[in-house]
């Protein structure tokens, strides 16, 4: 899988904006690399869990946070036995070189306590084998492709992102209370993606909970001068434009506001 870092100013800029929105966060981080995005979103952060397989990372990752938990170990395997439930986490941040979604799952699976309300935010890597391989390559995937066909996962893949986050977080009694997708980096390989999750039954009483995600983006973050982005919302494509000139407008839906 080809590795990305051009988008970085858009990795951390949906990161400060989910922030925005998440009182108190404490992170999970389930690919820690050499500390990238730490430095420059979750340093003043003082709670958290980190993964990272690689021994060499690992080790100045636990030098660079040292009132955090730091787990040299794969992560899937290691969410998978509760390493990090100690932990209130609200704030699940995935960034795999590939796809997300077996790690989402382990997060997921077990008994793990989950706040009524936390924040995702992923940079999927999927798509750049989407389009050679099509959906039947992809384990996480076959469920989509029974239902729509292979080639629809490439197409339509913030849509699927939205369609499996919604059923993995469904099943543990979660809807998806904001959300914000877009693709990125070289020939649009990359798919970030942001959710709001809160518990089905759960009442929204979080400061910030009322907020559309570009209010509180307009308050909090300036947009990156001269990038062109697609972005995606509920599936739709919103705007292809420079963002500095031209900030994306919120889509106002009466009962729970998106981003
Ligand atoms: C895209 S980089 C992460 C970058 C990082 N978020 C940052 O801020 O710089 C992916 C990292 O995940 C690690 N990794 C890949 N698969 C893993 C796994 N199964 N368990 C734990 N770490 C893994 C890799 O060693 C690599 O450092």
């Amino acid at each position: 899988m080809q590795k990305d870092n051009s988008t970085f100013l858009n990795k951390r800029r949906l990161r400060l904006r989910l922030l925005a929105m998440i009182d108190n966060p404490v992170i999970l981080e389930t690919h820690g690399g050499i500390g990238k995005l730490y430095a420059a979103c979750y340093s003043t952060i003082g709670r958290g869990a980190v993964f990272e397989k690689d021994p060499q990372k690992a080790d100045i990752l636990a030098v660079q946070r040292p009132t955090w938990s730091v787990y040299r170990c794969d992560v899937v395997a290691g969410l998978r036995a509760g390493a990090a439930a100690h932990l209130p986490i609200n704030f699940v941040d995935l960034d795999p070189y590939g796809e997300p979604w077996p790690v989402l799952d382990a997060f997921l699976a077990g008994d793990r306590q989950l706040p009524d309300r936390w924040a995702l935010v992923v940079n999927d890597g999927l798509r750049q084998g989407l389009a050679l391989h099509g959906g039947w390559s992809v384990k996480s995937l076959h469920g989509i492709v029974a239902r729509f066909g292979s080639a629809y996962p490439y197409k339509n893949y913030t849509a699927v992102c939205r369609m499996l986050v919604e059923e993995k977080a469904g099943a543990r009694g979660f809807r998806v209370a904001n959300w914000v997708a877009y693709y990125c980096g070289h020939a649009d390989h990359m798919t970030h993606f942001g959710a709001v999750l809160v518990r089905s039954s759960g009442i929204l009483l979080a400061p910030g909970a009322n907020k559309t995600f570009d209010q509180v983006a307009k308050e909090e973050v300036k947009p990156a001068k001269g990038q062109k982005t697609k972005e995606i919302r509920d599936g739709e494509l919103v705007k292809h434009a420079d963002q500095s000139k031209n900030p994306p407008r919120a889509r106002q839906k009466k009962v729970a506001p998106d981003f």
